[in-house]
């Protein structure tokens, strides 16, 4: 059993407080042409292309780097969200999409996450891929 089973075991408020250590949970390399694929279901409410703007989610382009739910023109922020004072980066991406409702209960975005970690590798890969382009 690994230290982060065992966080995970003993609850996610303390992988929470860990969320540091996380990043030792070394996220495999991601396959950007995958993650294109696997954001299909992500699609139905994000676009990663800048010029498409918002949708049920907010615009991920060019998302690493911002302070989580900041997105000007975006109103359905939770106020977990709102509130956060986090940047995203990659790694607690990866953490975080493990599982998003369990790290932020009272999160607006309705997603059970992708809980294989070279599948969120293969998004994550996407997501920056998809930020250094202009469409
Ligand atoms: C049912 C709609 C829905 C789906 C499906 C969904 N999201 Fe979201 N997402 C949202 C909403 C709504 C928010 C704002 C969350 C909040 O404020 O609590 C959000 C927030 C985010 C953010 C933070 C953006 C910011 O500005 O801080 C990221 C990153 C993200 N989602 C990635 C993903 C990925 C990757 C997937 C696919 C695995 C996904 N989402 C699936 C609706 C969705």
């Amino acid at each position: 059993m690994s230290r982060v089973r065992v966080a995970l075991a003993l609850g996610w408020s303390l992988l929470l407080s860990a969320a540091p250590l996380t990043a030792q949970q070394s996220m495999p390399t991601g396959d950007p042409a995958n993650g294109r694929l696997l954001f299909g279901p992500c699609r139905t409410c994000h676009y990663a292309e800048a010029a498409m703007g918002h949708n049920n989610g907010p615009n991920l382009h060019r998302i690493f780097g911002k302070v989580a739910g900041k997105q000007p023109g975006f109103d359905y922020y939770s106020q977990t969200f709102k509130d956060a004072q986090f940047v995203w980066t990659p790694e607690f991406m990866f953490a975080w999409l493990e599982n998003p409702m369990a790290m932020f209960p009272d999160s607006t975005m309705m997603s059970l996450g992708v809980p294989d970690a070279q599948q969120r590798a293969d998004l994550i890969a996407f997501l920056k891929q998809a930020s250094v382009r202009e469409r």
